[in-house]
């Protein structure tokens, strides 16, 4: 064990939360209690990706036996009707891929090259998009995919297919053109015309509205494009990540934390979302293994925005309450998950106090 401080609160929590969710899937904590999301929700590989992150870190068997039949569970979503789409990535990186590099099980791998193979059939050739939703949605990619692509990367390395690369890429070079805005800010939503490929407009999605800032989407594309460069070796994806990165910090509050929208009306009165600082903290951790020549910049910002989530959203001192980050904001303007612990919150903090204590796997 490494850093006594957060890891023996932390498992002291993790044990506890196993023994209550069974095996439900955790979305959003009230009152100290997750709530269950279905199997087949986005959300679904986080809580599994926390455990098999303690199992690197301890080798202890317990968090791999909880965490051995997730990704089982998540592959039978395929074979009946279900909600499964571009969130695949989110789902069987935490789950099969990790599985299958920490421990060579071969289903593990079969199952991350299938959800690979789904995504990548989601790939619009017209428009150089992956499709994000279902139902009539046919147009529709968001920027949280940039998080998936990760998936297809692995693949193409996997299994020798480059495909997957060229689709990954693709949809990367398209998140440059119509999603990063030139002053680093992000839409959440573009919409093509499946046919013809054409950008038709940018909705609001989780945000404010369609020229707002949702500060998980800028999250989300921080990390992605930094493992985009990662796997390509292209700068062009780093200096963006950088971008949005620099927007990013420079739109935090004064307590060091972002609001859920950085361009929401009279941002002093509104909900901040500790899981969008989660996520930046791992992007800008990602940003820092890929730079050399900044001083320590992007790093010392992850440090600074960890130690803030610490010290203002973390509550690690109580084992029975479940979840480790407060005040997060799942769908605002939905009025959905506002100021409460999400999962991937969860999971992203403690993947950032992990690369800080000197854990070098990559789940994403
Ligand atoms: N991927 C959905 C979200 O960030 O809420």
């Amino acid at each position: 064990m490494r850093n006594p401080d957060w890891m023996q609160s932390i498992q002291k929590k993790m044990v506890c939360m196993h023994e209550k969710l069974g095996e439900s899937v955790p979305w959003y904590s009230t009152e100290g209690c997750y709530k269950e999301a279905a199997e087949d929700f986005w959300v679904s590989g986080f809580w599994p990706g926390m455990l098999w992150i303690m199992y690197d870190m301890t080798g202890k068997d317990f968090y791999k036996d909880a965490a051995w039949q997730w990704d089982g569970r998540l592959e039978g979503c395929f074979v009946r009707e279900s909600n499964m789409h571009h969130d695949v990535g989110f789902q069987f990186l935490p789950t099969a891929v990790i599985k299958y590099k920490l421990t060579g099980d071969r289903e593990a791998k079969r199952r991350g090259l299938f959800a690979a193979n789904f995504l990548a059939g989601r790939f619009n050739p017209a428009g150089g998009f992956l499709r994000a939703w279902n139902q009539n949605k046919t147009g529709w990619s968001i920027i949280d995919s940039t998080m998936n692509l990760s998936l297809l990367f692995w693949a193409a390395e996997e299994s020798g297919d480059a495909r997957f690369f060229h689709t990954a890429k693709i949809h990367a070079d398209t998140v440059l053109k119509y999603f990063i805005r030139p002053d680093g800010s992000v839409n959440h939503i573009v919409v093509f015309d499946p046919v013809s490929g054409e950008m038709q407009k940018s909705l609001g999605g989780q945000g404010y509205d369609s020229n707002s800032s949702w500060s998980r989407g800028q999250a989300w594309a921080i990390y992605g494009m930094a493992n985009v460069c990662r796997y390509t070796g292209e700068r062009r994806f780093l200096d963006a990540a950088k971008r949005v990165a620099h927007y990013f910090l420079a739109n935090l509050e004064a307590c060091g934390l972002p609001c859920w929208d950085f361009r929401v009306p009279n941002r002093e009165q509104e909900p901040l979302d500790s899981s969008a600082a989660a996520i930046a903290a791992c992007g800008l951790l990602e940003i820092a293994e890929m730079t050399s020549d900044d001083d320590g910049f992007y790093r010392k910002a992850a440090v600074r925005m960890i130690n803030c989530l610490t010290e203002q959203c973390s509550v690690l001192d109580d084992p029975e309450y479940q979840g480790l980050l407060l005040h997060g904001t799942g769908n605002k303007p939905a009025e959905e998950q506002v100021d409460v612990p999400l999962i991937y919150g969860d999971y992203f903090y403690l993947e950032a106090l992990a690369r800080l204590d000197g854990w070098r796997n990559k789940i994403f």
